[in-house]
This record gives C-alpha cells, sequence and structure tokens, in this order.
C-alpha cells in the first residue's frame, strides 16, 4: 500500500527542509498514520508533489533510513520497517543547580586562598606547555621522567627524602595515589589503621576497597603508635599535621612507628598534605625520610597551589613504584601530560617554591589573626602548621549546631565531630583560615564570634 501523506513544507522555519519532512514521517510512524509495510511514495513523485528539489526528498528518506524507520527493496520501492526505532531518550529539563554554599563566606578547611588574577609565574608555564607538541605516545605511566627527576629533587630538598626519579610517580592527588596504592596492595578484608578523628576521604578511600577500618585515636602528638594492634598490615597517617586536630607527630613518635612498622611487617602511608605550611616550628623528618621501604609517602599541589589542579606525587621504593606503574598502563589512568608538562615548568623555575613563601607568609598572619578572635571562645589547637586550626569548645555545646548556626548566619565551619568515628572527644570547630579574602576573613570572624558569643542560645541538633 503505498501511502499519501499531507505534509507540508514551510520555507520561512529555521530548520532545514529535508527534516521537516523527516520529522513528519516520524510523527506519522508513532501515531499509526504510517505503519511497517506501507510504501511511500518515491523521492521523486513525493519532490514533484511538495515542489521541492529530489535532493531534499532523497536527504529525508536517507535521514529515515539511518535511523531504521525505512527500508528500499530492490525494484519494490520503500517501505516503512517493522522493526519500531529505538526512541531518543527524552531530554529532561532539570532545573539550573543551585550552589547550597552561594554567597556564603568559607572558613571550611584545606583550600588556599587563590588570587583573583593569575600570576607572572603561572602564566609563564602555560605558555611554556602551549609551545610543545604533546608526545607521540601514551607516556610513561609513573609520569614524565624529567618531572620525576625534579619531584625527587624538590622531595629531597623540602622533606629530606633522598630519592631518585625511580621512586617517584605523578598523582592526581592524595587520595588519587592512596587509592592506587590500597588497590594493588590491599585485599578486600584486609585491615587498616586509620586516625580517629581523621580524614573522611581515607575512609572512604578504605571503605571503598572493602578493607576493615581500625580506628586509632590520636592526641597533641599525632597519632597514638602505641594503641597500634600488631596484626594491622597498613596505617594511614597525617603526620606533618594531624587531620583536622593538628598534632605534629613527634620525634619520639616517628621513630615509635618506623620501628612498629619494621617489627611487624606493616605499610606506612604518609599523608603530607599542608607540610610546606609551619609557623615558629622547626621541620620535622618526614616518615619517608626514615625508611622508603616502610613507607608511602603522598604529597599533593592542593594546599600550595590549588585543589583543581588534580595534581600530586607518591613516593615509595622503586619497586613498589614500578608495581604501581604497571597497574596504572593498565587502567590508563594518570595526569595527562600538559598538567605534568606546566608543573615541570612550575619547579623548574622556581614558582611552586615562590608560592609556598608567599603562602606561609599569607597564612602566618591569618593565623595570627584567627587565634586571637578566637582564642576567647575555647582552646585552640593545631595551630603551629597547616591551614587551619581546631578550636576545641566547652563540652556543654553541640559543635553541630553550633555550625548550623554559623552557617544561618553566613559562613560555614566544619564541626569536629563530623571527623570522629569511635574514639569520643570534646566538641569543637574545625576552621580553615586560609581561602577567604582578608576583608572576608575579618568578617567571617566577626560573624563567628558574634555566633559563639550566643552560643548558649543555640540548641542542640537532636533537639
Ligand atoms: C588530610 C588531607 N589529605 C589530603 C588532602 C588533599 O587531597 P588531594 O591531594 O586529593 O586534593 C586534604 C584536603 O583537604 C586533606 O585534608
Amino acid at each position: 500500500m503505498e501511502s499519501s501523506l499531507p505534509l507540508t513544507i514551510d520555507r520561512s522555519a529555521a530548520l532545514p527542509l529535508h527534516l521537516q519532512l523527516a520529522e513528519q514521517f516520524r510523527a506519522a510512524v508513532l501515531d499509526g498514520r504510517l505503519q511497517a509495510g506501507h510504501r511511500l511514495p518515491s523521492t521523486r513523485d513525493l519532490a514533484r508533489e511538495l515542489s521541492v528539489s529530489r535532493s531534499v526528498t532523497q536527504a529525508a528518506y536517507d535521514q529515515l533510513h539511518a535511523e531504521g524507520w525505512i527500508e528500499g527493496r530492490t525494484g519494490a520501492g520503500t517501505f516503512v520497517t517493522d522493526v519500531a526505532p529505538l526512541q531518543p531518550a527524552v531530554r529532561r529539563q532539570t532545573a539550573a543547580k543551585v550552589d547550597p554554599d552561594a554567597g556564603l563566606l568559607t572558613l571550611r578547611p584545606g583550600i588556599p586562598y587563590i588570587g583573583p588574577t593569575p600570576d607572572q609565574g603561572w602564566r609563564r608555564a602555560w605558555r611554556e606547555v602551549s609551545t610543545q607538541s604533546p608526545p607521540p605516545g601514551y607516556d610513561d605511566a609513573a609520569g614524565i621522567l624529567e618531572l620525576r627527576a625534579a619531584l625527587a629533587d624538590h622531595v629531597g630538598r623540602t622533606r629530606g627524602i633522598a630519592c631518585g626519579p625511580e621512586n617517584v610517580l605523578v598523582t592526581n592527588g592524595t587520595v588519587h595515589g592512596l587509592r592506587l596504592l590500597l588497590s594493588v596492595t590491599q585485599e578486600p578484608g584486609d585491615r587498616i589503621a586509620i586516625e580517629d578523628p581523621g580524614y573522611l576521604n581515607a575512609v572512604v578511600a578504605a571503605h571503598d576497597h572493602r578493607l576493615e577500618i581500625v580506628d586509632v585515636p590520636v592526641d597533641a602528638d599525632g597519632l597514638q603508635v602505641s594503641a597500634l594492634s600488631t596484626d594491622v598490615p597498613a596505617v594511614y597517617v597525617t603526620p606533618s599535621h594531624q587531620y583536622p586536630l593538628g598534632g605534629r607527630l613527634s620525634v619520639a613518635r616517628r621513630n615509635e612507628l618506623v620501628r612498629w612498622a619494621r617489627r611487624t611487617g606493616a605499610l606506612l602511608i604518609e599523608d603530607d598534605y599542608d607540610s610546606e605550611f609551619r609557623y615558629d616550628v622547626a621541620p620535622l623528618p618526614a616518615l619517608a625520610q626514615l625508611d622508603l621501604d616502610r613507607v608511602v609517602h603522598l604529597g599533593t599541589l592542593s594546599k600550595t597551589i590549588s585543589p583543581a589542579l588534580r595534581l600530586g606525587w607518591l613516593v615509595a621504593a622503586e619497586s613498589m613504584v614500578e608495581r604501581l606503574a604497571s597497574f596504572r598502563a593498565e587502567s590508563g589512568d594518570w595526569p595527562g601530560w600538559p598538567m605534568q608538562a606546566a608543573l615541570l615548568s612550575m619547579l623548574r623555575d622556581g614558582y611552586l617554591d615562590q608560592a609556598v613563601r608567599r603562602g606561609r607568609r599569607l597564612y602566618a598572619d591569618r593565623r595570627t589573626q584567627t587565634c586571637a578572635a578566637l582564642s576567647p571562645y575555647g582552646e585552640i589547637i593545631g595551630q603551629d602548621a597547616g591551614l587551619h586550626i581546631t578550636l576545641i569548645l566547652p563540652e556543654h555545646l553541640d559543635d553541630r549546631a553550633v555550625a548550623a548556626t554559623a552557617r544561618d548566619a553566613g559562613v560555614i565551619v566544619a564541626p569536629l565531630s563530623d571527623y570522629r568515628r569511635t574514639n569520643p572527644g570534646p566538641p569543637g570547630l574545625v576552621i580553615g583560615y586560609a581561602t577567604p579574602s582578608t576583608p572576608d576573613l575579618d568578617k567571617a570572624l566577626a560573624i563567628l564570634t558574634h555566633v559563639l558569643d550566643h552560643s548558649a542560645a543555640i540548641e542542640t541538633m537532636s533537639d
């Protein structure tokens, strides 16, 4: 049966003529006016009927044919197919996402200050990358060799870790390095010790790898090594600035931890996330400096340049780096060449060192200002290093309720309870002072102190 359809052509419409035709054919099939086996007019007849060129009707048929709505039978003509073509998924209009933090001042820990205009060193690095052609192949899964050498030199100079390029693997940051390490070295069900309170993303990574998490208490000196049980094959630790309490693992504890790992054969995972920043205190040796056979060291650009770069490094024994790199060669999961090339340039021309020096000066002032503003409200801890302090609140206060009230007043702070798992402790606020501009920090602290002044009136979250 040949079909004759009331087709129309609108020459003033933006949609090309052949697509107008195709659309009307589809609609006719969908509403049943055209059914499987219906014969369509020839492109020539249809063109004549509609007073369009044959190329228009041919293009419409080609389109319908490609989409499976019609088929040509040699010598017989063009027919509607009996296979209902798959309907393209309807694209649902979703409401534009609203940033829940828009308009709020943030004292959330962990994010450095990023100025409004890019500085010279940053621009120079990217200019340099833009003048180079990308490598012809897949490149080394451990990272660009020259970059690994430059990073080995960097961690040697800044963290005292004696190593070469063979000990370095370029990562997309700490968490990426941690997850890679867990994938390669741990089996589901294995136990891993993690500081409590501690870094939630490390807990989530361990959880995702189906590891059994052993909570280890921390105090003002960091992880309590004496609380480690001997049957834990891996320990995740933040020795340079315990996250979030801010203690620096004492030399005695560092030695004790490495000795313990040598004795038990455990792997120590050193998260060195913000070691670049310390104020009026001498540097402490990186754990990896003490024993690269037992320690895997994770470094990041997230605190010195920007977390948005997604770039960091992992330093370990050569055999470990080889294992990790061959796993990555199969997964294809390593930082892209432009990012690596830019970091190489930043290291070579001293940009990273300069960013750290600048950050230290800026954050030292902000830390002083933050401590001065908040010290009347509780005990301040963890102020010797990093980009945040922790304010320990009086026992009777609910830190989540205080944080919620601060948020309602326009300031984001993190309640210490959010970082605790099984080890109890006093309430507190974890306060990052690095992110806002100096005037915004003033405003945020004024709001927070106002909230704390009225903290007696804050109802607990459980009420
Ligand atoms: C304890 C800790 N480690 C590491 C990081 C950084 O992770 P990444 O390098 O994946 O951005 C953070 C960031 O907030 C952190 O708090």
